[in-house]
């Protein structure tokens, strides 16, 4: 039957009508509901207690589920529980106290009944009210059908997380074992902002933790965030455990900030669980556990949650936030700066006319038109998809190069290049179109992301898009430079062979394992200026040697290796001059 817009079982279906007469006194039928299973104020009023006694005679079942987006509500189904609370209990157990601070439909609880029976006491917090029954349902279910069961005092109580003083409940919990488990709300600040919703801490209360505008500071934070911060807060100083199902990106900022909050935890394990089988949605996410009232511990264990099979340790390690510790243990080396400076590809945000392929010695347009253009101003171009060789010099697309440097003027082209002016001028309106400011005020058919360096004539380059760390080393076209375009960052050579050296040392097992060690697999755009600008190439050149770069590059001569190692020597003497 359905009542209070969740499921009652025949089990307590049948004890509440065994036990009909009681519903007519809301305080006689909750100390009935206190004896057999421990739930406090079972009905919190005697309307609620008569809602359910006119439920049991119509015996209504039709319930219409509302939109829940804004309260992020992703329940967790009891098999994913119950394995949950099965390994957070063999890491410890004995806990007397559980808190479920966004209970939902109270799996998480029930679980953990399961799993102890010295639990003295335990709270629930639920924002949706039918949620709210369908715990306290639950939890009187298995208490009828267990009776011997030694039985906790329960709290489930209708409440909004964000309000409800959990420093109190702390205080009052102190001297008792505590697990806190659940799975908060997975919807971010922006999220919310942009349904009008109003499921956010108020502002004020947000400013007496430390840590917090930190994360509201980041402007889209997540609200599972937030309640793991509270519940680390308050109960960092109870004997226990903290286990929460969050996104991955949460546990790493948790252990990203941990430097900052030293919250009492440590033996952290980040569990990767499948969203997509679990909750049927595709975001990353894990359980996190973690030991509370211990020496504050700044890394974290990753691992499989179905097989435990580990993955990582990842965290602060040497000083630096490191994907893989044993990694970058290896390869810290050559964690420092680099000497060249890696750039991003060019950028026109005009696709549809700068952007081009040769069909039967033919250029068309991506509006599938075929132009006519001078070649002076045409280059090859090379997208991250494009990245995916050890050595290129073909290319799918070609482009049109109308500045040399930021900002140039581009009348030249009316004067020197009539086609490509007819052409670029013919379409005018698909560059005033452009969005982005950058282009505001500038010269017609501007483009950025251009400069002397990228004219060099061989480039080392990278996808920024994907997740490989495969350095493809780009040549010349008939003696034209390709370009890269702006997903893809680039270091350039006007000779093959120092080009061809600072190739191999960005692949080499070294500097390959470095930025594994410091690449998050599941972060966006991990591949950025900020991580490639961190290669050491002087360390990296001196942990290669010359006899084995002359297995992998044809016709090296030591001549070239020592020039290498000159180019890089001067170059730090130059950049100690700048400064
Ligand atoms: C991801 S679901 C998980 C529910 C439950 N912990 C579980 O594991 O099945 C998040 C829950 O948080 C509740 N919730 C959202 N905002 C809340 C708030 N401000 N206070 C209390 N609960 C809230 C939602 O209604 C939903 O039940």
């Amino acid at each position: 039957m359905i009542c209070f817009e969740t499921h009652i079982t025949d089990s307590t279906l049948e004890f509440f009508q065994k036990n009909l007469k009681t519903l007519f006194d809301f305080y006689q039928i909750n100390n009935l509901v206190k004896k057999v299973s421990g739930i406090n104020t079972f009905f919190t009023s005697q309307e609620e207690a008569t809602e359910l006694l006119e439920k049991l005679k119509e015996n209504n079942s039709i319930v219409s589920e509302p939109n829940r987006r804004e309260y992020g509500d992703f329940q967790t189904n009891e098999n994913l529980s119950e394995q949950v609370a099965k390994y957070v209990f063999l890491k410890q157990n004995g806990f007397e106290f559980i808190l479920e601070p966004t209970c939902g439909k109270g799996n998480f609880i029930l679980a953990s009944i399961k799993q102890s029976n010295s639990l003295k006491k335990i709270v629930g917090v639920e924002i949706y009210q039918p949620y709210v029954w369908a715990t306290k349902f639950k939890i009187l279910d298995y208490y009828l059908t267990n009776k011997e069961i030694n039985k906790p005092e329960i709290d489930i109580i209708h409440g909004n997380a964000f309000e409800f003083d959990y420093n109190q409940l702390a205080k009052s919990t102190s001297d008792l074992k505590t697990l806190v488990i659940g799975n908060p709300p997975w919807v971010t600040n922006s999220e919310l902002g942009s349904i009008d919703s109003k499921n956010l801490p108020q502002k004020s209360n947000f400013k007496k933790h430390s840590g917090f505008e930190a994360i509201t500071g980041k402007g889209n934070f997540d609200i599972g965030e937030y309640i793991s911060l509270i519940m680390l807060k308050c109960f960092e100083n109870h004997n226990g455990a903290f286990a929460f199902l969050i996104k991955n990106s949460v546990v790493k900022n948790l252990i990203q900030d941990q430097k900052r909050n030293c919250f009492k935890i440590s033996q952290s394990e980040k569990l990767n669980i499948d969203s997509k089988k679990e909750f049927n949605v595709s975001v990353n996410a894990c359980l996190f556990l973690t030991q509370l009232n211990t020496e504050p511990d700044f890394t974290c264990k990753e691992f499989d949650f179905y097989n435990k099979e580990y993955l990582t340790t990842f965290g602060w390690y040497k000083d630096k936030f490191v994907y893989s510790v044993e990694d970058y243990d290896k390869s810290s080396i050559v964690d420092g700066k680099s000497i060249f400076t890696w750039r991003s590809g060019v950028k026109h945000d005009c696709s549809k006319i700068m952007e081009f392929e040769r069909e039967n010695g033919h250029y068309i347009n991506g509006l599938g038109k075929e132009i006519n253009l001078e070649d002076k101003l045409v280059y090859g171009l090379l997208k991250s998809s494009d990245l995916k060789y050890d050595k290129t010099n073909t290319f799918r697309k070609l482009t049109i190069i109308t500045q040399k440097k930021i900002g140039q003027p581009t009348k030249y082209i009316k004067e020197d290049l009539p086609l490509t002016y007819e052409y670029l001028s013919s379409h005018k309106e698909f560059f005033d179109k452009r969005k982005s400011s950058i282009y505001k005020d500038k010269p017609d058919f501007s483009i950025f992301g251009i400069g002397n360096y990228s004219f060099a004539k061989y480039k080392v380059a990278i996808s920024g898009l994907y997740k490989s760390t495969h350095f493809t080393l780009v040549s010349p076209k008939d003696s034209k430079t390709i370009m890269l375009d702006d997903t893809c960052y680039f270091i350039g050579f006007d000779d093959l062979k120092m080009a061809q050296i600072a190739h191999l040392l960005v692949n080499s097992d070294l500097v390959q394992k470095f930025l594994k060690s410091i690449i998050f697999s599941d972060s966006k755009r991990s591949i950025n200026k900020d991580t490639l600008m961190r290669i050491d190439f002087e360390k990296a050149f001196q942990s290669n040697d010359f006899e084995k770069a002359k297995d992998k590059i044809s016709d090296l001569e030591i001549e070239h290796w020592e020039e290498f190692g000159e180019m890089i020597k001067e170059s730090i003497s130059e950049q100690m001059t700048l400064f």
